[in-house]
């Protein structure tokens, strides 16, 4: 059987607590982590398809063009480690140029990593799966019988972008800690670009972003028992230039007050909830944030219009 789960038992997110503590705050937020339920992650893959959202297949296409090299780069008989895979997706881009050794899949949902994870087994015959159900935030220890090999972790996506840099050097070193000393790490960051680039890529035309957006208030609802009134909340989407940072908010239309079962909570006329950044970096502003986490740049791609970078690093 090529097909092996290891459960880590991952502490469940308690989403009440952290949309309370999120939007008791002096600056409400709810974390971006929360988008992704089933409807947000149906809305998620129809921003990747929208011709605006150039991130997905930009990263794909930089892959597939350096497909080789990329190869030549991580070297052959690797452990591949994926921290929060969902659907490893785009890891099939690379498998079979790679042929590692084994594919580690890391997720907090368990019965989604399951399926995913076995589907892939399925599909690459050839190939060891070794799912694991866990925080990849948090320790991880990784079963015995691989920890010797050569491993790298891909991280796709610009995931590092919704996490401050400070945040993105504290990530970077759990990565760093699960690869081991000489391990390797494929890591996908979006760039920094023309701010009207950025604005459109965050309120597409469609409005799926939109709708992915309030989609927050609408899991609320649902799942704690609340009534926001999702029409009163508006879609605000913003490249600030100083932080280097999309900003996704929604703002209040009109003083209103919600329950969310048996709490208060009043929002101001023009007052946000920010509900995500989106980090954004120059190669070498990239390459400072990974060597302060330990890690040191090998190899860099780019696509010809700069919008997307895939690097390679290696921890010291
Ligand atoms: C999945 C976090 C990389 O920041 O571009 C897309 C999520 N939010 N449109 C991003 C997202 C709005 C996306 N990441």
């Amino acid at each position: 059987m090529r097909y092996q789960f290891f459960d880590q038992h991952p502490e469940a997110a308690d989403f009440r607590v952290d949309v309370i503590e999120g939007l008791s705050a002096a600056e409400p937020y709810i974390l971006p982590k929360y988008f992704y339920d089933e409807e947000g992650s149906r809305l998620f893959e129809k921003i990747c398809n929208t011709k605006e959202y150039y991130p997905t297949r930009t990263e794909v296409g930089i892959i597939r063009n350096n497909i080789d090299d990329i190869v030549a780069t991580l070297g052959k008989d690797c452990l591949l480690i994926e921290p929060g895979s969902g659907d490893s997706y785009k890891v099939r881009l690379l498998l079979d140029a790679l042929r590692p050794i084994a594919y580690l899949p890391i997720d907090i949902s368990k019965h989604y990593l399951q399926n995913e994870a076995k589907k892939l087994a399925a599909e690459f015959t050839w190939l060891n799966v070794h799912a694991i159900c866990a925080d990849f935030t948090g320790k991880l220890e990784l079963p015995d019988h691989v920890s010797t090999i050569n491993r790298v972790a891909f991280f796709p996506g610009s995931t590092i972008g919704n996490f401050s840099p400070s945040q993105a050097v504290s990530v970077l070193e759990e990565i760093r800690a699960m690869v081991g000393g000489e391990g390797g790490l494929l890591i996908g960051v979006d760039l920094r670009k023309d701010t009207n680039v950025l604005d459109a890529a965050y309120n597409d035309q469609a409005g799926y972003t939109e709708r992915f957006n309030k989609n927050l208030l609408v899991r609320i609802n649902r799942e704690l028992a609340a009534d926001f009134n999702v029409t009163e909340f508006q879609h605000y989407a913003f490249y600030n230039e100083k932080e280097h940072r999309i900003e996704m908010h929604l703002v209040s239309q009109e003083d209103q007050r919600v329950l969310i079962g048996d709490k208060v909570f009043l929002f101001k006329k023009e007052q946000s909830i920010l509900t995500e950044y989106s980090h954004k970096y120059s190669v070498e502003s990239f390459h400072q944030i990974a060597s302060q986490a330990g890690f040191e740049n090998v190899k860099t791609w780019v696509d010809k219009d700069q919008l997307f970078s895939v690097h390679y690093l290696v921890s010291n």
